[in-house]
């Protein structure tokens, strides 16, 4: 029966695959009414891309993520497609079923895969007859006669292209982080008196930061008086703005040279142009230090140089990150300073200040009474003063952190006493806490939100969407994980971190970071200890400078880029449960990819249950019983609690390690979907089939079945069976474990029958159970664990009962001890 549905699952996905026309084709460059366009294989070509005549610019879906693109227009020859428009940039649309078209009703629209217009160019009822791609890089949906109706010149993101104005209507707005579409909180605008600023435009707080907000603007050399508010720039280089704003690319002059204006996620504004090679070259920036920009580090952050003049986001001393992923979510207090008593003290922070928030501003005014000023006032947060003029300005918000290069200029922090007590005695001058928890302003750790994926995967009727659905819905669980988390993100926040002692302070870690590739290397003395190889790469022993012991995974095989191993890693850090191992961090330096997690101390449990053949050695029954309790809970959270669902896809002893107590850890969740991402995210839905031999479920060997959590349910009910067995069930059960299965069944059933416990039990020690445990085991337990294993291994996966169930009812036997046992022997 199975089989029959598989097959035709099969035909029809193949029907379905060869319906596409695969037409010869160059690119083309004109989309006719009527006409579609749809995500086209990885790295994108074919007939689904529209491409300029002179093909510097292409436009079709661009992937932002794991089954995540957006329409968009990029330049064809730089090295990594760099996006100039996007039509959908905060609501990317699903790989498989999604399309752009020039519907009949005249409105270019782009719907995601189950028909919602998730974006539209607004001209239905006009006589739009094609949508261009012009040399300029405008996409432009024009009549018959050639008119323009929609153009995406009007409709920038963050990048103007050559001949693109920035108007009093059209802004920039960049990107939340490096890669990513979605918007971000910087603003490139003409404000009310018709200037061109650039701004942070946050949750908390927005402030101009360029030009100089402390010059007026005759000062910083622009006109309030002409109201036109028009800026762009020509292809040779030159922008000019009605503000009298004019800058000049440095190779400015050259006609050829493809050039960009982009306000990137830092919060700058930078001038690129593309050279041969296909990299891009700063020819003019708006802010000379990107540490000026304001809201970088969020609040209470420092933005400082640190090695090769990267701007680099710490905390100061006293202060924790808030997310140690995302720096522009600022910084905390890790000891609140309780007001006006002993408790308050001050650290100097010389050369640092934080733009904005002076509760007022006194010239002439001592060292004491400006600190005094700061201690009877519990808002303030530190005061900025300066010796010799005897300025003092006491704040009491602490934004736009940096550290400059003026010397004369102290800021003094209010902390609590508590924590100067933890610094040495030279407590006067050190500030910064580097150790741990920096991060440059390019490692933002990118997270894709996609609410946008919510609850919606219902409406399809077309059978061989059926099949498709199966990728589309895993994927949709991927996404609306991260959806979760970016709702959540604060939440978690607030529940990593941890304290512990370096040289004295009290310092807070990340539990999940970035490692260098030279740092794991010295952490392993050179990948030496080898203590497992998998099918995902090598796992290696290491010590971290901190003394933590940690396990070293070398990755082999993914392919994926770096922004999106990144995100994705983060959703798989943050997830926490005692029966899980904890991921540490990751590193990322092609072509090194790493996974650091925590070791583990008494390896794997395919070990100690089928090695041991001595008296002593043999996994004793309440081990047992335990470590199923435990990946039972492990799983149940992965399919359950953990905000939605991830399946494991590779449940067998060796992925499942023991510590000290035998308290059960699973590790390599997560990371089978990691490596064979490649081959589900072209939109095939033929993928690799995934998972170990004799642990893998029927339907993941037929193709285009939905790949559940029921896949895991069977690989646990195998693991049941062995650890009842003490045995590899494909020797076992000699390769038909179907078969085993219903000859259990059916004898659980004839004696559930005849009503005699004891029967149970006798037929069950003698034919099922590990003979080595001698007959030392709770016999209700061992007949419950069998037919909860037997009902797991079901060939159908809707009868399977579910991880949640499963773990329910082995937590039920808890109660069956020994005592149980002695009383049915
Ligand atoms: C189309 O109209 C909708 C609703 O008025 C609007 O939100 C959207 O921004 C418009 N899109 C374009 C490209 O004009
Ligand atoms: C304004 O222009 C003058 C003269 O060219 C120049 O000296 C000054 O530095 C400019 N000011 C700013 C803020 O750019
Ligand atoms: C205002 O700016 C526009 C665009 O830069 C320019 O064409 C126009 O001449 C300016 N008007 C005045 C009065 O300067
Ligand atoms: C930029 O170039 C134009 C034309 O080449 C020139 O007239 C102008 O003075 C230049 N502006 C600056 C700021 O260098
Ligand atoms: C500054 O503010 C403090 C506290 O609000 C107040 O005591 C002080 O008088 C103010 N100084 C001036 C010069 O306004
Ligand atoms: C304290 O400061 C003195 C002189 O500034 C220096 O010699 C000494 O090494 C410092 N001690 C510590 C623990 O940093």
């Amino acid at each position: 029966m199975n089989r029959i549905n598989g097959a035709k699952c099969l035909l029809l996905a193949i029907t379905f695959l060869s319906c596409i026309p695969l037409s010869a084709g160059d690119h083309r460059s004109v989309l006719w009414r009527g006409d579609s366009i749809a995500v086209s294989d990885a790295g994108g070509g074919g007939e689904h891309v529209l491409v300029s005549p002179s093909g510097e610019f292409s436009c079709g879906f661009y992937k932002v993520a794991t089954n995540a693109y957006t329409f968009a227009v990029w330049f064809t020859s730089s090295a990594d497609a760099t996006v100039a428009w996007t039509a959908n940039r905060d609501a990317p649309v699903n790989g498989v079923g999604s399309r752009a078209e020039l519907r009949k009703d005249g409105s270019l629209v782009l719907q995601d895969y189950d028909g919602r217009v998730v974006w539209s160019t607004n001209t239905t009822g006009t006589t739009a007859d094609r949508v261009n791609l012009l040399d300029t890089g405008n996409l432009v949906v024009s009549d018959a006669g050639g008119d323009t109706l929609w153009q995406s010149f009007d409709w920038p993101t963050d990048t103007l292209l050559a001949g693109q104005p920035v108007t009093r209507y059209r802004q920039l707005v960049s990107a939340s982080a490096r890669g990513l579409p979605y918007s971000g909180y910087y603003k490139f605008y003409f404000d009310s008196s018709n200037i061109l600023n650039l701004m942070y435009d946050g949750p908390e707080i927005s402030s101009n930061y360029w030009p100089s907000p402390f010059n007026k603007w005759w000062e910083n050399n622009r006109t309030a008086f002409n109201s036109s508010r028009l800026g762009s720039f020509d292809t040779r280089g030159v922008f000019t703005a009605s503000d009298d704003l004019q800058f000049n690319a440095s190779d400015a002059g050259d006609g050829r040279v493809l050039r960009r204006l982009t306000l990137d996620y830092d919060g700058n504004l930078r001038l690129y142009s593309l050279d041969a090679g296909g990299t891009w070259r700063v020819t003019w920036l708006a802010v000379q230090r990107t540490c000026y920009v304001h809201g970088l580090c969020g609040s209470n952050g420092i933005c400082s140089y640190r090695d090769n003049n990267v701007p680099t986001c710490s905390c100061p001393v006293g202060y924790v990150p808030n997310d140690a992923g995302d720096w522009s979510k600022g910084c905390r207090r890790s000891q609140e300073v309780r007001c006006g008593g002993d408790d308050v003290d001050f650290v100097a922070m010389p050369h640092a200040d934080f733009w904005g928030f002076d509760v007022n501003y006194t010239a002439g005014a001592t060292f004491e009474d400006c600190r005094r000023l700061c201690v009877s006032d519990c808002n303030c947060k530190a005061f900025g003063y300066r010796p010799g003029t005897g300025r003092c300005y006491p704040k009491i918000a602490l934004w736009n952190g940096r550290v400059s290069v003026k010397p004369d200029q102290t800021i003094y922090l209010k902390v609590s006493r508590t924590v100067t007590n933890k610094m040495n005695n030279n407590q006067s001058s050190y500030f910064l806490q580097f150790d741990g928890h920096v991060c440059s302003i390019d490692e933002r750790v990118a997270t894709v939100s996609s609410s946008y994926l919510h609850g919606k995967s219902n409406s399809i009727n077309f059978i061989y969407f059926y099949c498709f659905l199966a990728v589309v819905f895993v994927m949709e669980a991927i996404f609306v994980l991260f959806g979760y988390i970016f709702v959540f993100r604060a939440d978690s926040a607030a529940a990593t971190g941890r304290v512990h002692d370096v040289e004295g302070y009290s310092l807070v870690v990340s539990h999940f970071r970035r490692f260098t590739y030279d740092e794991l290397s010295h952490a392993t003395r050179g990948f030496r200890d080898e203590i497992a190889k998998g099918a995902t790469g090598s796992v290696y022993k290491g010590v971290l400078d901190d003394g933590r012991c940690v396990a070293v995974k070398l990755l082999g095989e993914i392919t994926q880029g770096d922004e999106v191993f990144r995100s994705e890693l983060s959703v798989i850090g943050r997830i926490n449960h005692m029966n899980l191992v904890r991921i540490w961090g990751f590193c990322s330096e092609h072509p090194h990819r790493l996974l650091v997690s925590e070791y583990v101390e008494n390896g794997s449990l395919d070990k100690a249950l089928f090695d041991g053949d001595g008296d002593g050695d043999v996994l004793a029954w309440r081990w047992r019983y335990k470590i199923a309790v435990g990946v039972a809970k492990a799983l149940a959270y992965l399919h359950h609690e953990c905000l939605e669902w991830i399946v494991h896809r590779d449940v067998k002893p060796e992925n499942i390690l023991l510590d000290t107590d035998f308290e059960p850890k699973v590790t390599d969740f997560g990371l089978v979907k990691l490596l064979a991402r490649d081959a589900t995210a072209t939109g095939t839905h033929l993928s690799r089939v995934q998972g170990t031999r004799g642990y893998i479920a029927p339907e993941c060997w037929t193709v285009g079945r939905p790949v559940t959590g029921k896949a895991d349910v069977y690989s646990f009910g195998v693991v049941l069976l062995e650890l009842l067995r003490g045995q590899r069930v494909c020797d076992w059960a000699a390769g038909d474990l179907q078969q085993l299965a219903s000859w259990i069944k059916e004898r659980l059933k004839r004696d559930g029958d005849d009503d005699d416990g004891g029967e149970v039990s006798a037929w069950v020690e003698e034919e099922v159970m590990d003979t080595r445990l001698r007959g030392d085991f709770s016999h209700v337990q061992a007949v419950a664990m069998l037919e909860l294993a037997v009902s797991c291994v079901d060939g159908e996966p809707n009868r399977r009962p579910s991880m949640n169930a499963v773990a329910q009812k082995l937590i039920s036997l808890h109660e069956h001890d020994r005592a149980a046992s002695l009383r049915f022997a």
